[in-house]
């Protein structure tokens, strides 16, 4: 297990190291940015971030799925950190909104994601915004640090999802809370998907069904979970023809499977039920 975790997250590190290199425009053409799973010019996942306050187009790599800013309930003079920051796009809309007073913290495993974020920060002047180099499976801040998180398209991609969450609970302070945007399944992926490293880097096939992940945030202590926005992602036949034959495309349209994004925001309660911090007892 720990094996295979650490081999997708290599197949990952190596296919954004590729992603980082390249436009919005060669990112777009195809899943989750991954510009190698369609040959036509898709907008399947990213929405557009253009009119945000704070966007920053060189930070735009068409990665997201999601607005999880716009929903994260950001103040002024908030620490926010941002997992799996890519270039920095939604770190800068967050900086935007916490202001001079606030502080940003990305974190990617990425080395070219962090090297490209860095230089956006430097070419914008803030001091206030930082990037760090870590993995969300165990990541590098102390705990209790963050009054709020964010993450767009990055939690589906992460292998040991409830390892990753645990992390979230424990850096961000009590009463803090999360808005992340994610893949979630309605029903099953065909084996040959799932099986596909490309899949996977493509944030299809690393996905896990939307019970199971709501399911992972109520286990980890998280409260008022919420499912802020929801949207069915249309993967053209086209690039799912690449992994299925035509029967078996069929057959996952008939069962109603799907691929959808979401927003869901939840809170690091106050106090555990009287016991320790992080030991969730009741
Ligand atoms: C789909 S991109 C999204 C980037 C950014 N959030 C955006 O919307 O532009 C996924 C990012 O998550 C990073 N990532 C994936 N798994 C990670 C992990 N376990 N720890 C840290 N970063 C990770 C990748 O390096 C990549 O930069």
């Amino acid at each position: 297990m720990e094996n295979t975790n650490e081999r997708l997250k290599g197949i990952v590190k190596e296919e954004y190291s590729k992603i980082a290199l390249q436009s919005k425009g060669q990112n777009e053409t195809s899943c989750c940015g991954a510009g190698s799973c369609g040959t036509g010019t898709y907008k399947i996942m990213s929405e557009d971030y253009s009119n945000l306050e704070g966007y920053n187009p060189d930070a735009d790599l068409g990665l997201g799925c999601g607005l999880p800013t716009e929903f994260a309930k950001i103040k002024k003079g908030d620490t926010v950190v941002d997992l799996g920051s890519g270039a920095g796009n939604d770190s800068f809309v967050a900086r935007s909104i916490a202001g001079e007073e606030g502080e940003i913290i990305g974190i990617d495993m990425t080395e070219a994601m962090i090297q490209k974020a860095k230089a956006n920060a430097e070419k914008l002047g803030f001091n206030n915004v930082q990037f760090r180099l870590g993995d969300i499976e165990d990541i590098p801040l102390s705990s209790k640090r963050a009054d709020v998180v964010v993450s767009n398209c990055v939690m589906n991609l992460v292998p040991d999802k409830k390892k990753a969450f645990d992390e979230v609970y424990r850096i961000l302070k009590p009463n803090g809370h999360f808005s992340i945007s994610d893949i979630v399944l309605k029903g099953e992926l065909p084996e040959s998907i799932k099986k596909e490293a490309e899949m996977y880097a493509g944030c299809v096939s690393g996905a896990i069904k939307k019970g199971d992940y709501l399911e992972i945030l109520s286990d980890a202590g998280f409260t008022n979970i919420t499912v802020q926005k929801e949207k069915q992602i249309n993967i053209p036949d086209e690039i799912l023809l690449n992994y299925l034959n035509s029967e078996q495309l069929n057959e996952f349209k008939s069962k109603g499977s799907g691929v959808f994004s979401i927003t869901v925001y939840a809170e690091r309660p106050e106090t555990e039920c009287g016991c320790e911090p992080a030991a969730k007892c009741c």
